[in-house]
């Protein structure tokens, strides 16, 4: 019995169907079922090896290559803290301390509510707004320790919900245009 749930089955096969190769829709499908679980458990990543036609072993190399996909369970709110040249510049290391400190855990580590897992990051792209932050890769920054807690605060307290969707949700809109399939009714679900 799939692991994946019928609707992201069904979203599977129509990602599929949007490639030449089954297996070039790989990463999008670990993508869907870290969406489902927050994470890429064993059982998603053998009904996505299943399903584009790989070995299991294929779709766990490729999950371990990309940071943005997490093998083992992390945190509700995963927090990516820069801490390359223009964060560093910046204070990114006393943050990186002040959040370690507040949240209980290090770099690595996810807090025992299940509710925060603390990342180094490099470069995030964003050194205007050193020393930064990614939040599930929504964005933060300049941060200090005080709006660092603030930050904390207001995820906990759902302030951010619209803001901040739960680790593993990149996107809450699907695309319906500009997509087209010409397999749609060669793909197996
Ligand atoms: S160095 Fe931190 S975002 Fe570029």
């Amino acid at each position: 019995m799939a692991h994946l749930s019928p609707e992201n089955l069904e979203r599977a096969a129509q990602l599929i169907s949007l490639y030449p190769k089954d297996r070039s829709a790989l990463i999008p499908l670990c993508h869907l079922a870290q969406s489902q679980d927050g994470f890429l458990t064993e059982e998603a990543m053998q009904d996505i090896a299943r399903l584009v036609g790989v070995t299991p072993a294929e779709v766990y190399g490729t999950a371990t290559f990309y940071d943005m996909l997490h093998t083992e369970p992390v945190g509700t709110y995963v927090i990516a803290m820069c801490t390359n040249i223009a964060c560093l510049l910046n204070g990114a290391f006393e943050l990186l301390e002040h959040a370690e400190h507040r949240l209980g855990v290090h770099v690595g580590q996810t807090t025992k509510d299940g509710k925060f897992t603390i990342e180094e990051a490099e470069c995030l792209a964003a050194c205007d707004t050193a020393p930064c932050v990614q939040v599930n890769h929504r964005f933060f920054g300049p941060l200090a320790p005080e709006s660092f807690d603030a930050l904390v605060d207001d995820l906990l307290s759902g302030r951010l919900d619209d803001v901040v969707p739960p680790h593993g949700v990149l996107n809450r809109v699907e695309r319906t245009v500009g997509l087209v399939s010409d397999r749609e009714n060669e793909v197996a679900q």
